[in-house]
C-alpha cells in the first residue's frame, strides 16, 4: 500500500493513518467479502499529536509508517482507545515504545481495565470520566460512553475544536477500499456493507443502540466529519443517514413482512419443499428470501434477518437430527438475537421426522411464535408440495396480518 496515499488530512487538524486490510475474509465467523480497514487517527494538539486508536497487530508497522509520514512518532503524547478489541488495541503496546515516553493512555473505565487484561504492565490507561471533556496535548476531547456498542468498554470522542466524531465500531463496516469518504462509494454496496455489520456486530445489542439514538440529540453533538474503525468515513448527509438507518434497524416496528428461507438439503427433496413454501408465502404476499445454505454464508442469513419477521429452517432428518450446515447457521443467528416473530422448520425424512423436530425445539427460544412444522418422507410427491404451498401460504397471512401496512 501507498503510505503517502493512505495517511489522508481529513480536516484543519486530524489526519487517517490506518491501514487497509484488502485479505480479510473472515471476522470470527462473519464473512468480509470485500475486506476490511482498521482506522486510526492523528490529531495535532497545541502540545504534540494525540493518536485515537491503533490497529491489528500484524499491521503495526504499516500504522507506524503512516503516523511518520505526518510526524515523528516521538511528537505523540498521548493515546486515546476507544475500544480496545485488538482489531483497534493490538499494535497498542508497538506504538508505546516508539512514541514520547511521557506520552498517556486515555480509555473509558471499562477500557482501562480491558486494556491492562490484554496487555498487562504493557499497557496502563487513565480512565476518563463517563461525558468529560478533558484537554490532552493542548487539545479538547469530549467522551461518550457507548457501553455495550459493542464491548462493556466502547466510548467515543469527539475533537471538539474540528468537530469530528471517533465512533470506533460504530457506524462502520467491513469494506476495504481507498477512497476515504463514503459518498465515492456506490450506494448500495455501502447499505449492503453496513446493513451487514449491523445485522453482524450490533444486532445483539439493538436496545442499547436504540437508546443511544434516542438520547443522540440531547448530547448536543453535531459532527461534522463522523469517523468509524472500519471502512469509510462519514459527511455531510451520510452523517444523518447513517443515523437514520441505525434508529431503522434497532427497531423491530420497522420491519417488513417478509420471511427468511433457510435450509441444506441431502438428495433435493428438502430443496423442493423449500421451494414449494415459499411459492406459497410469495402467493400469500408475504417477502422472501430463499437461502440454500450451499452457496449462501451465515453473516448473510443474518443481514436478510434484519428486516424480517419470520425465519423459516428446513433441514433433512441426518443421523437423527439436523444437517451440521442447519446447525451451525442457527448457532449463530440465535446468539444476535433477532426479534423473529414467526418460525417454522421443515424438511424430508427418511422413517422418523427427527430433523424437524430438532429444528423446531432450537427454534422454540428463538421465536415469538413456532408453528407446527412439515415434514415429507423420502421424494415429496406433487399433492406434498400442493400442501408444502398451502402451508407457505398461511405462513404468509400469519406474518401479513400482524401489520398490514407494512407489507414492502
Ligand atoms: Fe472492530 Fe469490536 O472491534
Amino acid at each position: 500500500m501507498n503510505a503517502e496515499r493512505e495517511s489522508l488530512k481529513i480536516s484543519e487538524s486530524v489526519y487517517r493513518v490506518g491501514v487497509i486490510d484488502w485479505e480479510l475474509r473472515n471476522f470470527h465467523g462473519y464473512e468480509t467479502r470485500r475486506g476490511t480497514t482498521y482506522n486510526a487517527f492523528l490529531v495535532k494538539g497545541a502540545q504534540g499529536y494525540i493518536l485515537i486508536d491503533t490497529v491489528k497487530n500484524n499491521f503495526k508497522d504499516e500504522l507506524m509508517a503512516h503516523i511518520r509520514t505526518v510526524c515523528d512518532p516521538r511528537e505523540i503524547k498521548a493515546i486515546i482507545s476507544n475500544h480496545a478489541e485488538p482489531d483497534h488495541s493490538g499494535s497498542i503496546a508497538h506504538v508505546l515504545a516508539r512514541i514520547s515516553p511521557e506520552a498517556k493512555v486515555y480509555a473509558s473505565a471499562m477500557g482501562a481495565k480491558a486494556l491492562a487484561a490484554h496487555y498487562g504492565d504493557a499497557v496502563k490507561a487513565e480512565a476518563v470520566p463517563a461525558g468529560a471533556t478533558l484537554d490532552i496535548a493542548g487539545r479538547p476531547f469530549r467522551f461518550v460512553e457507548t457501553r455495550m456498542l459493542h464491548w462493556p468498554d466502547s466510548m467515543w470522542t469527539l475533537d471538539v475544536t474540528d468537530n469530528v466524531l471517533f465512533t470506533n465500531d460504530a457506524f462502520g463496516m467491513h469494506l476495504a477500499g481507498l477512497p476515504c469518504w463514503h459518498d465515492a462509494y456506490d450506494p448500495a454496496v455501502i447499505e449492503e456493507e453496513s446493513s451487514k455489520y449491523f445485522a453482524n456486530i450490533l444486532m445483539i445489542y439493538a436496545q442499547v443502540v436504540a437508546k443511544l439514538i434516542e438520547v443522540y440529540p440531547t448530547l448536543n453533538i453535531h459532527p461534522s466529519i463522523v469517523c468509524p474503525d472500519h471502512g469509510p468515513l462519514w459527511r455531510g448527509g451520510g452523517i444523518d443517514h447513517i443515523i437514520g438507518r441505525y434508529a431503522q434497524w434497532s427497531n423491530p416496528a420497522n420491519r417488513k413482512n417478509k420471511a427468511v428461507v433457510v435450509y441444506d438439503t441431502m438428495w433435493h427433496s428438502t430443496e423442493k419443499i423449500a421451494h414449494a413454501i415459499a411459492e406459497g408465502l410469495n402467493r400469500g404476499n408475504a417477502e422472501v428470501a430463499v437461502m440454500p445454505l450451499r452457496g449462501t454464508h451465515r453473516s448473510d442469513v443474518a443481514r436478510e434477518l434484519l428486516d424480517a419477521k419470520a425465519l423459516i429452517v428446513g433441514s433433512p432428518t441426518l443421523n437423527q437430527g439436523m444437517m451440521p450446515t442447519v446447525a451451525d447457521a442457527l448457532t449463530y443467528i440465535k446468539g444476535l438475537k433477532f426479534p423473529i416473530d414467526f418460525g417454522a422448520a421443515f424438511g424430508s425424512y427418511g422413517w422418523a421426522p427427527l430433523g424437524t423436530k430438532a429444528l423446531q425445539e432450537y427454534l422454540a427460544p428463538m421465536c415469538r411464535n413456532v408453528t407446527n412444522s412439515i415434514s415429507v418422507q423420502f421424494v415429496p410427491t406433487e399433492e406434498n408440495l400442493a400442501q408444502c404451498r398451502d402451508y407457505g401460504e398461511k405462513l404468509a397471512f400469519a406474518i401479513c396480518s400482524d401489520c398490514p401496512e407494512q407489507r414492502a
